[in-house]
């Protein structure tokens, strides 16, 4: 009876050691061997419980789009801009361009896949307000990933390029927005901010919108026209991929935006500085880079993520640089403003 009891006891053992993962359990169950195998690893950053109130399957879903991928992405032209000199060891835009706050403000996407849009556009105002200094503007993403016609003919909240967002400003403009339900500017960000933190505060994310649609006026009350509200943009371009290119353009013109490849780990991020620790692609993201840095003698790029303020350090994340980590050196994107 004892021994039975015993062997009873030891195959409860196995079954509660080796869990069955599943794409069914929240996020946090899902990667909680992944968290505390990257912790042990004694890396450069940590990891921690993200995306508790989502489901593994409907996370990895929503980012990673059938028929898009960063090697199909239409590629702008280089631009080199230059700037001779000496590179400063640590740069961060907020400090350098104090009057422009939509440089620090960290956005959601909510349950929409428009990081590339969200990303693009927040870059775009930043680089308006440093052009025009004390003039706010907004550019709108919900504009972006509604009515541009994207590459490969998808609804815009299932995913998209960050280059489509700069050349659709460039042809056809963007009009204003702020964050969702905000009623500030023309169109504001219409998906609601949800958790992508375990003790978010913002309610569950929601399965993706199955249509995003292209409304071609204002929100009530606004006094402006839409086709008057649009604002373009005089060029576009792709950095050159070295890391004093992109250097050079953050500190000339201001914030970019570039395209990374998504690893499974990146979703549990914290703190520290970034490099993939999985092979799993789940596809692609876009993030607003604002600066540079080196900590514990790692250089890093400075980012803005817009999965809100809750999730990573405070909404933002440092990322490997000077090793295309993630191919992010070979991807990023700015515009100039016309004067
Ligand atoms: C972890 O890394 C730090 C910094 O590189 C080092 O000082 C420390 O000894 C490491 N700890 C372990 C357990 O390897
Ligand atoms: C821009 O959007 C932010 C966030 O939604 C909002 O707080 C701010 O007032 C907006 N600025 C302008 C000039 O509309
Ligand atoms: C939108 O804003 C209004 C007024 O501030 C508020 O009552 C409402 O709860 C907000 N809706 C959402 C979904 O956050």
């Amino acid at each position: 009876m004892k021994l039975l009891f015993a062997v009873f006891l030891g195959l409860l053992a196995t079954v509660s050691s080796s869990p069955v993962k599943s794409l069914e359990q929240d996020f946090v169950e899902y990667s909680a061997d992944l968290v505390e195998k990257i912790n042990l690893m004694n890396t450069t950053w940590k990891a921690g419980a993200n995306f508790a109130r989502e489901t593994a399957a409907s996370l990895l879903e929503r980012f990673s789009t059938p028929g898009l991928s960063l090697e199909k992405a239409p590629k702008a032209p280089i631009v080199k801009h230059g700037r001779a000199g000496a590179l400063p060891t640590e740069f961060d835009a907020r400090t350098q361009w104090p009057h422009c706050p939509s440089i620090g403000r960290v956005h959601d996407q909510g349950r929409c896949n428009g990081g590339y849009a969200l990303s693009a556009a927040a870059a775009i105002s930043d680089r308006h307000c440093i052009t025009f200094p004390g003039l706010h503007w907004n550019f709108s993403a919900e504009d972006a990933v509604t009515c541009m016609t994207p590459t490969i003919g998808l609804d815009g909240c299932t995913g998209g390029y960050s280059s489509d967002t700069w050349r659709y400003w460039v042809q056809h403009g963007l009009v204003s927005g702020g964050g969702f339900n905000t009623s500030s500017g023309c169109r504001p960000y219409a998906y609601k901010p949800c958790d992508h933190y375990e003790k978010g505060s913002y309610g569950p994310c929601q399965a993706r919108p199955s249509s995003a649609v292209c409304h071609e006026s204002c929100i009530a009350g606004y006094p402006v026209h839409y086709t008057a509200d649009k604002r373009k943009g005089a060029t576009y371009y792709r950095t050159g991929t070295d890391e004093t290119d992109i250097q050079r353009e953050i500190m000339d013109n201001g914030p970019v935006n570039a395209d990374m490849t998504l690893y499974e780990d990146f979703f549990t991020y914290r703190s520290g500085v970034y490099q993939h620790k999985t092979e799993q692609s789940m596809g692609f993201h876009a993030v607003k880079i604002i600066g540079w840095g080196v900590e514990n003698n790692q250089k890093y790029w400075l980012c803005v993520n817009s999965w809100n303020s809750e999730w990573g350090d405070k909404g933002m994340f440092k990322i490997l640089r000077g090793t295309n980590e993630c191919r992010m050196e070979s991807n990023v994107h700015g515009g100039k403003i016309y004067r």
